[in-house]
């Protein structure tokens, strides 16, 4: 793509590893100054850090699961760079609760870590990015094809990325008099170690068959449409969420 976002400030959630550090390439290498975020993978978030094309690139860490620990890693960004351009969503986390085979605690558990990471921390950092970004402001959310089409094993998961494309929609709308567009990727499975338990064996060559062409997407092929999501002719395209899962599940 030889559209670029020279002198653009891109906060990236979640970009110690899998899609989270392919988008931060992904965007660097498009001129991009990116903030890199972790939690608890801070040598990971170096090494991607180490990688990135360009100059003037950043770690942020927090739990996005807090809601003060939200909004310090957006308040960390723009004190550090005096502003942003970009907020990338993508921190999640995937963990199986089946309904009948798992205990009360577990099941709580998961439900308040899994919205935690997957809804309400992207509810916060878009709340405090939205303070400062400005015309031409972008923010992507990374839900996923689990919202169409259900989460059996993982209920709270599929709820989550549900409310999380609902809440890319209603923020289209709430953001664009200031200029924000508000877009949201929804990969089928993708190779990282959130997918890799997913992706072995019988089990795994099911899962490549839900797709005709016999695969899963590689990060970078996810990245490529966070890329295409944060020019500015993407604008336009608010609200919109795109798929990227190989024709594996089709809605109309
Ligand atoms: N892989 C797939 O098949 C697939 C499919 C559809 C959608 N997605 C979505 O794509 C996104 C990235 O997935 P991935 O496969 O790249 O996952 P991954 O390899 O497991 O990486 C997850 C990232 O999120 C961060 N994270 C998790 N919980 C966090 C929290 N509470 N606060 C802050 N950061 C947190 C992790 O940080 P630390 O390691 O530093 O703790 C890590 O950087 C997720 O939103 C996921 O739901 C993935």
């Amino acid at each position: 793509m030889s559209a670029r976002l020279d002198g653009r400030v891109a906060l990236v959630t979640g970009a110690s590893r899998g899609i989270g550090a392919a988008i931060a390439r992904r965007l660097a290498g498009h001129g991009a100054q990116v903030a890199v975020h972790h939690r608890r993978g801070a040598e990971d978030a170096r090494a991607v850090l180490a990688t990135l094309e360009g100059e003037g690139h950043f770690l942020v860490a927090g739990d996005l699961g807090d809601p003060e620990s939200a909004r310090g890693v957006v308040e960390a960004t723009v004190d550090h760079y005096g502003r942003l351009d970009v907020l990338v969503n993508n921190a999640g986390v995937f963990v199986q609760h089946p309904p009948l085979s798992t205990d009360w605690d577990a099941w709580v558990a998961t439900w308040n870590d899994t919205l935690g990471a997957n809804l309400l921390g992207p509810a916060h950092t878009s709340y405090w990015a939205a303070r400062h970004l400005g015309e031409g402001g972008r923010i992507v959310n990374i839900g996923s094809r689990g919202a169409y089409r259900g989460e059996p094993n993982a209920p709270a998961y599929g709820a989550a990325k549900a409310g999380l494309h609902q809440l890319t929609q209603s923020l289209a709308v709430a953001l664009a008099p200031r200029g924000i567009s508000v877009l949201g990727i929804a990969p089928g499975f993708v190779e990282t170690a959130m997918a890799r338990p997913h992706l072995q064996g019988a089990a795994g060559d099911a899962v490549r068959a839900q797709s005709p062409f016999d695969r899963v997407a590689t990060v970078d092929e996810v990245a490529y449409w966070v890329l295409c999501a944060c020019m500015p002719d993407a604008a336009f395209a608010s609200g919109a969420i795109i798929d990227v899962n190989g024709a594996s599940y089709l809605r109309s």
